[in-house]
């Protein structure tokens, strides 16, 4: 703990890359642990887009559940730490590939959607804009005043990364000399490659995470427990560091 608080005091330029993991404390499910969302949904039928397109209602029955849920939540202790990392000048963006809003709800100003944002959602017929707020969950899938079916701007398997959310990914993490994983499996590619492009432009990798995840093998330094438990923590030994480094040179 001493260690990684060091690290994060010490780095240049530091981000962080969050995945399910740091959202289970509040209650959303993650994906592929034994209670996560594909073991409740198969991946094939619900995950894709050309599953979504092929049958809407169906796939909508899931990402209505998602939705209420969402508006329930609230952030845990390890989406506050990140905050107060970021407000102490210690953390320079959340890079997530969340789509709950848990980590501006915290206070985190910058953070990049990775995997895109459920707070709008686009008619595939006519490309017109609808915030969540509006749409009716009852009736589903929901559609627009054109009839079109209304899907989520949130990212499918076989859909691309949002270009900006992209874009800006890889210049921060081209500049970052420090990432924190946190409770991400890094299966999912392109954003699990955003640690590999820092520790391969010589930056470090501390992991957070209840279990070795695909990336372990890279990190240099790995916290295994809940983040909910350990970020906060992390947070406090910082804090304890700086306050004696401000007292060394008074
Ligand atoms: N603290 C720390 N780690 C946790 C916690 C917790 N409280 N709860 C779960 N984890 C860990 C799990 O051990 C697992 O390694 O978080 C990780 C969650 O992994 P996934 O379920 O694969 O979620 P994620 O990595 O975000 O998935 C990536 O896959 O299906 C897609 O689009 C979806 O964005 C998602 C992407």
């Amino acid at each position: 703990m001493r260690k990684v608080a060091e690290e994060i005091i010490k780095a240049k330029f530091c981000i962080a890359l969050t995945g399910a993991g740091i959202s289970t404390e509040s209650g959303i499910p993650d994906f592929r642990s034994k209670d996560g969302l594909w073991s409740r949904y198969d991946i094939n039928e619900y995950g894709y887009l050309h599953s979504f397109l092929k049958n809407p209602a169906k796939v909508w029955k899931m990402l209505a559940e998602m939705a209420e849920l969402f508006e329930k939540v609230k952030p845990n202790p390890a989406h506050y730490a990140l905050a107060e990392l970021e407000k102490l000048g210690l953390l320079k963006a959340v890079i997530t590939q969340n789509i709950d809003g848990l980590h501006q709800e915290a206070g985190n100003k910058k953070v990049i959607e990775f995997h895109g944002s459920f707070n709008t959602l686009t008619c595939l017929n006519c490309g017109k804009k609808y915030s969540k707020e509006k749409i009716d969950l009852k009736n589903l899938p929901p559609r627009c005043s054109c009839n079109g079916i209304l899907k989520p701007d949130i990212v499918f398997f076989g859909e691309p990364i949002p270009t900006k959310a992209l874009n800006e990914a890889l210049e921060l993490a081209n500049k970052s000399d420090l990432i924190l994983v946190i409770g991400t499996s890094c299966a999912v590619y392109p954003a699990a490659a955003l640690p590999i492009i820092v520790k391969r432009k010589g930056g470090k990798i501390i992991e957070i995470n209840r279990e070795e995840s695909e990336l372990s093998y890279l990190a240099d330094y790995k916290l295994l427990g809940k983040a909910g438990e350990i970020l906060p923590k992390v947070v406090e030994e910082v804090k304890k560091l700086m306050k004696n480094r401000l007292q060394k040179i008074q």
